[in-house]
């Protein structure tokens, strides 16, 4: 870990300020806000570590490194209204504490400003960066879209679950690790295996989320434990029970997600039925899985194996990471 806080501190040294200082506080003041509450900095933090890999100037990266995490808060913020939550990194979550229409204002101006950051690059920098990064937004979007879908689909597959996360959460993390690999000039291959690690590493990433959501600490991940349940997710631990249940175990599953209850009763069920079939552990074998896939392609990037160590140790800590 001593990379990550290397970098780590880098984007601190910014994001512990008020950013945006401009008098409409009633706007500017909820983003501030959800960037002093901290959280991991995974995605900026790659940036840098995929630009220093390939020899880049870490002083060109931070204001890409920096739109990557504008845009994860944007994210967020309009997450955290669609998945009615009401807990982000231990605290109010922005529409909770200044109301809806605030958090859709902000996360639009948020967004707004993770674009601004690219303006400092040198034209051909600028389009092919700009490029990436709208495309990345826009799977986004349809990531998102597709998991509000299957709130309502009662049978969802695995490769429909993966065209989701990879929508919803891969391609953000892919984006972190090209986007820093381009501004160090990097030649098209690499940029691309690095694309293809951070896709993979952003599906196990993904998966993890879904399995702390339920099995996770809540002082910890800082979200209401169960929240997914709630809102009837089709995470993967729903779509690894479905495929496991017996008749009986399916009838309550369809009972449960398809109530729109949210009281504990809900939660203590399918917690239940999630126990009796083992979906966590099962869960965690695919995180392993994708992460092998993901060490794949570190493995094929033409750099002595010492230089990747970074990327090696990032790739560890997010199997085990319990935030
Ligand atoms: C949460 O991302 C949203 C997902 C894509 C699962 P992180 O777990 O990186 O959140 P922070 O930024 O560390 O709080
Ligand atoms: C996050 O998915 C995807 C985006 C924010 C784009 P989740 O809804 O699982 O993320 P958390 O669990 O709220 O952080
Ligand atoms: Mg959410
Ligand atoms: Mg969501
Ligand atoms: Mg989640």
């Amino acid at each position: 870990m001593i990379f990550f806080k290397k970098y780590q501190n880098l984007i601190s040294q910014v994001t512990e300020k008020d950013i945006f200082t401009n008098e409409l506080t009633e706007l500017y003041e909820p983003m501030n806000y959800i960037l002093h509450l901290g959280g991991k900095r995974l995605r900026p933090v790659m940036v840098l570590m995929a630009c220093d890999l390939f020899d880049g100037n870490l002083k060109d990266a931070l204001k890409p490194a920096l739109a990557l995490e504008f845009f994860h808060n944007f994210s967020l913020m309009h997450d955290d209204i669609m998945d009615k939550a009401s807990l982000r990194r231990g605290k109010e979550t922005v529409h909770v504490k200044y109301g809806v229409n605030t958090a859709i204002l902000s996360g639009d101006a948020l967004l707004v400003q993770s674009y601004r950051m690219f303006e400092d690059l040198p034209p051909d920098l600028f389009k092919k960066c700009v490029h990436l990064f709208s495309e990345t937004a826009e799977k986004l979007c349809d990531g998102q879209q597709y998991d509000m879908n299957f709130e309502t689909q009662k049978e969802v597959d695995y490769e429909q679950y993966l065209k989701m996360i990879t929508g919803k959460t891969a391609v953000l993390v892919a984006c972190a690790l090209k986007l820093g690999a381009l501004i160090a000039n990097v030649e098209s291959q690499n940029a691309e295996n690095m694309y293809e690690f951070g896709k993979h590493l952003g599906i196990a990433f993904q998966l993890r989320d879904d399995y702390l959501d339920l099995y996770g600490n809540q002082e910890v991940v800082g979200k209401k434990t169960g929240g997914d349940i709630y809102e009837n997710k089709k995470t993967i631990l729903y779509i690894l029970a479905f495929q496991n249940a017996d008749n009986q175990q399916k009838k309550e599953l369809e009972y449960w997600f398809g109530e729109n209850s949210g009281d504990e009763e809900k939660l203590r069920h399918v917690t239940q039925i999630f126990n009796e079939l083992s979906v966590g552990e099962k869960c965690m074998k695919l995180v392993q899985k994708h992460h092998e896939t993901a060490l794949e392609f570190l493995g094929k990037i033409s750099l002595p194996k010492e230089k990747k160590q970074p990327l090696y140790e990032l790739a560890d800590y997010l199997l085990v990471r319990e935030s």
